[in-house]
């Protein structure tokens, strides 16, 4: 299977150039990949292939414009490399880390950012393991992309962030009803401010849409069942 350029993908060059600047033939690479790859490794489904730039690149990319210059990321389920190395492409000042449980996955991604030749971290495990949270707890920002509803998302993830840091959750339209459904539980895992952003609104035909989420510098629950355990 051939990579589709970007104009084929209804995309216009100048916008991947305005995201990723010297580093475009670094995603164009990605998409190569993705594309002679990615459906054999199980990453994409064949139907993706056609909409990679637009759908998966791109819509990933845009979502640096929430994240803070020289932020620590923590990209949860990266799966295929989803948000994480699109963000890692467009914004070189980010510390990113590609979080994945399954075996076969971390052996992609592993691949993809040496070949790539980006200072990416690949890390086996789950968001919500002890382990994991020692080890990556602290983050300005972890981002995660089709991995769990947000009230799950958000109990795994949360611990991760630092207390004012973000939860960047890239979902589709129903982003809004998910949050109305799941601010409770939410703001028991931790979360404040709340808000559903677009990203990209003027670069892409079809924003991506993100629920934002900043950890409450206040203590989290589990925080005080600690303090209560340890009196
Ligand atoms: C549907 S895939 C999405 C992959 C990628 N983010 C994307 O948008 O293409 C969900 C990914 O989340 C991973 N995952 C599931 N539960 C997880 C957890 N508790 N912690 C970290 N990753 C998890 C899965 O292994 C899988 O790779």
């Amino acid at each position: 299977m051939s990579a589709v350029s970007l104009d084929e993908d209804g995309v216009a060059a100048g916008t991947a150039e305005q995201l990723f600047g010297v580093r475009l033939p670094l995603a164009a690479r990605y998409v190569d990949l993705l594309t002679e790859q990615g459906v054999l490794r199980g990453l994409i489904g064949p139907r993706e292939v056609p909409r990679l730039w637009q759908r998966h690149i791109l819509n990933s990319a845009v979502v640096a414009e929430l994240i803070p210059t020289g932020a620590t990321v923590v990209d949860v389920g990266s799966g295929a490399g989803l948000p994480g190395v699109p963000l890692a492409l467009a914004r070189p000042d980010l510390t990113v880390t590609l979080l994945e449980p399954m075996a076969r996955r971390v052996g992609w991604l592993t691949d993809v950012v040496a070949e790539l030749g980006i200072p990416v971290e690949v890390v086996r495990g789950r968001a919500e393991e002890p382990d994991v949270q020692r080890r990556l707890g602290g983050a300005d920002v972890v981002t995660a992309r089709a991995v769990a509803p947000l009230a799950k998302l958000a109990g795994w993830c949360l611990p991760l962030v630092r207390p004012g840091g973000q939860l960047v959750a890239l979902k589709g339209e129903s982003a809004g009803d998910e949050l109305a459904r799941d601010a409770d539980l939410v703001r028991r895992a931790g979360g404040s401010e709340l808000s559903v952003v677009s990203c990209g609104l003027e670069v892409l035909p079809v924003p991506t849409t993100v629920i934002v989420v900043r950890r409450d510098t206040a203590r989290t629950r589990d925080d005080l069942r600690r303090t209560r355990k340890d009196r």
